[in-house]
C-alpha cells in the first residue's frame, strides 16, 4: 500500500501560495513567501515528533515538562538549488535540525536525473531525514534523491514539497510506496515540457532571479 499524501491547505499557506504564483511577484517577495511557507509546512511535518517529559522549574513551581525527544536531530535534505528556498524557512523553526544536500541534474538526451553533489551528515543512520523539494513534477529527481538517500539507510523518510502534480505522485509512490509525501497543493498536471500546470513557473529561476 502507498504511503500517506497528505495536503496541507491551511488558509495561511493557501494565501501565499496565490501570491507566489502569481507572475508579477517579485524574486524578493518570491523567497520570502517560500520561506514563510516552508516554517508553516514544516510545523504540520513535524506533528508526530515524539516528546519526553522532563522534570523543570517555572518561576512560580516545578514541574514535569515535554520536550523533544529525539537524541539525534532530524536531517533536512534540500535537493539543490530550489530545496534551499524550503530549507531555510524550516531552519527558522529547527535551528537545530542537520542540514544535507543533494544536486541533480536531468541529462538533456536521455532526461535522467544524476547526481553531481552528495552530502548528508554520517550519522544519517540514527536519524530521521525530511527530503524537501517545492515542485513535485514528472517525481524524477524526487525519485533519484530518494533513492540515494536510502542508499545511506536513515531511521525514516519523509517528502516535502510546495506543489505536485498528480503525475509525479503517482511516479514517487510506485517507486517508494514507504515515503510519505507532504504538500500544500495538487495541481492539475503536467505540460509537454514537464512543467507543472498552472504551478508557478520554474521555482529554481524564480527564487534567484534567474529567469
Ligand atoms: N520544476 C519547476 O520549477 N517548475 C515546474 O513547474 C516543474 C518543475
Amino acid at each position: 500500500m502507498n504511503a500517506k499524501v497528505t495536503v496541507i491547505d491551511h488558509p495561511l499557506i493557501q494565501h501565499k501560495l496565490t501570491l507566489m504564483r502569481q507572475t508579477e511577484t517579485s524574486t524578493a517577495k518570491f523567497r520570502n513567501l517560500l520561506k514563510e511557507i516552508g516554517m508553516l509546512l514544516a510545523y504540520e511535518v513535524t506533528r508526530d515528533l515524539p516528546l519526553k517529559y522532563e522534570q523543570i522549574k517555572t518561576p512560580v513551581a516545578p514541574m514535569l515538562a515535554p520536550m523533544l525527544a529525539a537524541d539525534k536531530k532530524m536531517v533536512i535534505v534540500s535537493i539543490m538549488r530550489a530545496g534551499q528556498g524550503i530549507l531555510d524557512g524550516i531552519l527558522e523553526l529547527i535551528p537545530s535540525a542537520r542540514v544535507g544536500h543533494i544536486g541533480l541534474y536531468r541529462d538533456p538526451l536521455t532526461h535522467v536525473a544524476v547526481e553531481y553533489y552528495f552530502k548528508v551528515p554520517s550519522d544519517i543512520e540514527q536519524r530521521d531525514v525530511l527530503v524537501v523539494d517545492p515542485m513535485l513534477a514528472t517525481g524524477n529527481s524526487a525519485v533519484a534523491a530518494i533513492d540515494r538517500i536510502k542508499e545511506v539507510s536513515p531511521m525514516s523518510i519523509k517528502f516535502l514539497c510546495l506543489l505536485a502534480a498528480p503525475e509525479g505522485i503517482s511516479h514517487f509512490q510506485l517507486e517508494h510506496p514507504d515515503v510519505p509525501i507532504y504538500t500544500a497543493a495538487i495541481d492539475e498536471k503536467l505540460d509537454e515540457h514537464g512543467y507543472i500546470i498552472p504551478g508557478l513557473g520554474d521555482a529554481g529561476d524564480r527564487l534567484y532571479g534567474t529567469q
